[in-house]
C-alpha cells in the first residue's frame, strides 16, 4: 500500500543519509571509504541523502558532469531563483577560499575565459618538455635517501616531486617549498563536508597569506618574467591580477596535493600486490596502465558534486533549482557495471582508463598528463632502484575525505639496485 511504500522509502533515505554521514564525516569514511561505498550503492541510480543527492553510478556520473544544466554552484554567478539562492547561501562552508573564483568553481561563458590560457601553457607538448625535470627532480630524491634504511616515502619522495615541479611551473624559489606543503596542508580540508570551524578558519587565514604571496610574486613577474608558466601567463594572457592569483593558487593546490595521494597510493598497492610489480618489471611498458588502475580503484579525488541549475529530470528523478548532486568518482571507478570485479587490483585491466578520477566535462582535470607523467616515473624509478622495498608499519592516512591519501608511508629501503 502507499503508506507503507512511503514509509520504506523514508526508512531507504534516513539509512542512506546515515551512511553518509559515516563516509564523509569521520576516521571511518577516510580510513575504508569503500565499505561505505558498496552499501550505499545497493540503492541504485540517484538518491537522496539528508540535504543532498548522491550517485555512485558510473555512467549517471559521466553523463551529470557533462551536463550543462549542471553548474559549479557558486551561487553569485549561476542565475537562480531567490529560494534556491537562499538554500545555496545557507551552506556553512564557502566553497570556494579564493576571491575571484577559480575556474573549478565557475560555469560558462566566464569559465572558458578562465581556462583558455591556463590550458594554452598546459599543452602535450608543454608537458613533454617537463618529462626531463621530472626524472631529473626524482633521481635526487632517490639519490638522498638512505641504502637499507628507514625512510617514510610520503615526506621524502611522494610528496616532494610534485612540489618540485609546480614550484618550478609557477617560478616560486625552492626555498618556499615547506611552506607551500605546510599552506596546502592548511587548506585542503576545504574540500570537506565534515570540516570544524577551527579548521575552516586555520584554512581561511592560509589562503589570505598565499593570495598576498601570489600578489607579491606576480608583480614580480611582471617586472621580469622568467620562462615558467606562471610568467606566460602574466606576460601573455587577458587576465587581472586577482585572477592570476586565483589560477595560481588553484595550480599548486591541484598540483601537488592531489598528485602526492595518487604516487602513496601506487606504492601501497604496488607493494601489497608483489605479483602485479613482479609483472611490471618483465614488462614495463604496462606502467602507464598500472598507474591508470591506480586511479581507478583508489581515486586520490573521491568526490565532486554539483548543483541543478533548473527544474530538471535525471535518472527518473525531479530535481530543483539549486539541488547539490555529490557524485562519488571513488564509487563510479568501481561500478561493478562497468568494471568487472572492481575491487581486484589488476595492471592489466583494459578499460583501466575509462575511471572518472580525473572527472570529465568542462571541468576535466587540466594537469591529468602532468600527473600521470609523475606518477608513472617516480612509482618507476623507487621501484626500480629500491627493489626490495617494504612498507615497515601501517600507513597513516590524511585526515581528510576528499583529497584522500597517506601522510605518511614507514618503509625500508633494502639494498639499491
Ligand atoms: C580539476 C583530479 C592533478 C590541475 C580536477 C578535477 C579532478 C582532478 C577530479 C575536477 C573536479 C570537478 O570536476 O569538480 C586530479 C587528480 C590529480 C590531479 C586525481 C593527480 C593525481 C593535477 C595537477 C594539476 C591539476 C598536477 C596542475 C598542475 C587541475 C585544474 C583543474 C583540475 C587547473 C580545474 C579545471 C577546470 O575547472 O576547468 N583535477 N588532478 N590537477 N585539476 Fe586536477
Amino acid at each position: 500500500n502507499h503508506h507503507g511504500l512511503v514509509r520504506a522509502a523514508e526508512k531507504v533515505k534516513l539509512r542512506q543519509g546515515d551512511l553518509f554521514a559515516r563516509l564523509s564525516g569521520g576516521p571511518e569514511g577516510i580510513e575504508n571509504p569503500y565499505a561505505l561505498i558498496e552499501e550505499m550503492r545497493g540503492a541504485g541510480g540517484l538518491h537522496r541523502v539528508t540535504s543532498a543527492w548522491i550517485t555512485f553510478d558510473h555512467d549517471l556520473c559521466r553523463e551529470i558532469l557533462r551536463d550543462n544544466r549542471f553548474g559549479t554552484g557558486m551561487p553569485e554567478l549561476v542565475p537562480l531563483s531567490g529560494r534556491a539562492r537562499a538554500l545555496l547561501q545557507r551552506r556553512p562552508i564557502p566553497p570556494n577560499p579564493v576571491d575571484p573564483p577559480s575556474m573549478l568553481m565557475i560555469d560558462q561563458p566566464e569559465h572558458t575565459r578562465m581556462r583558455k590560457p591556463v590550458a594554452a601553457a598546459f599543452t602535450p607538448r608543454a608537458v613533454a618538455r617537463l618529462r626531463d625535470r621530472i626524472a631529473g627532480v626524482t633521481d635526487e630524491l632517490l639519490t638522498a635517501l638512505p641504502d637499507d634504511g628507514p625512510v617514510d616515502l610520503v615526506t621524502r619522495f611522494a610528496s616532494q616531486v610534485p612540489i618540485a615541479i609546480i614550484s618550478e611551473m609557477l617560478g616560486f624559489p625552492d626555498s618556499d617549498r615547506e611552506m607551500f606543503l605546510q599552506w596546502g596542508d592548511e587548506i585542503s580540508p576545504l574540500l570537506d563536508l565534515g570540516i570544524s570551524w577551527q579548521a575552516h578558519s586555520r584554512a581561511m587565514k592560509a589562503s589570505e597569506r598565499i593570495h598576498a604571496y601570489l600578489l607579491d610574486h606576480i608583480e614580480r613577474l611582471r617586472a621580469e618574467p622568467g620562462d615558467d608558466i606562471l610568467s606566460s601567463l602574466v606576460t601573455a594572457a587577458d587576465l587581472t591580477d586577482h585572477e592570476l592569483c586565483t589560477s595560481a593558487t588553484l595550480l599548486m593546490g591541484a598540483g601537488f596535493e592531489t598528485t602526492v595521494n595518487l604516487i602513496g597510493k601506487g606504492i601501497v598497492w604496488l607493494l601489497e600486490h608483489p605479483d602485479q610489480l613482479d609483472r611490471l618489471r618483465a614488462e614495463p611498458e604496462l606502467w602507464s596502465n598500472a598507474v591508470e588502475e591506480v586511479l581507478r580503484i583508489d581515486a586520490p579525488v573521491q568526490t565532486t558534486a554539483r548543483v541543478a541549475l533548473t527544474d530538471l529530470e535525471i535518472a527518473g528523478r525531479r530535481l530543483r533549482p539549486g539541488s547539490t548532486v555529490v557524485l562519488s568518482l571513488a564509487g563510479a571507478n568501481r561500478d561493478p557495471a562497468v568494471f568487472p570485479d572492481p575491487a581486484r587490483f589488476d595492471i592489466t585491466r583494459e578499460n583501466a582508463k575509462n575511471h572518472l578520477g580525473f572527472s570529465s566535462g568542462i571541468h576535466v582535470c587540466l594537469g591529468a598528463g602532468l600527473a600521470r607523467m609523475e606518477a608513472t616515473h617516480a612509482l618507476r624509478a623507487l621501484t626500480e632502484t629500491f627493489p626490495d622495498l617494504r612498507l615497515t608499519d601501517p600507513p597513516t592516512r590524511r585526515p581528510l575525505f576528499t583529497l584522500h591519501g597517506y601522510s605518511h608511508l614507514p618503509a625500508h629501503t633494502g639494498a639499491r639496485a
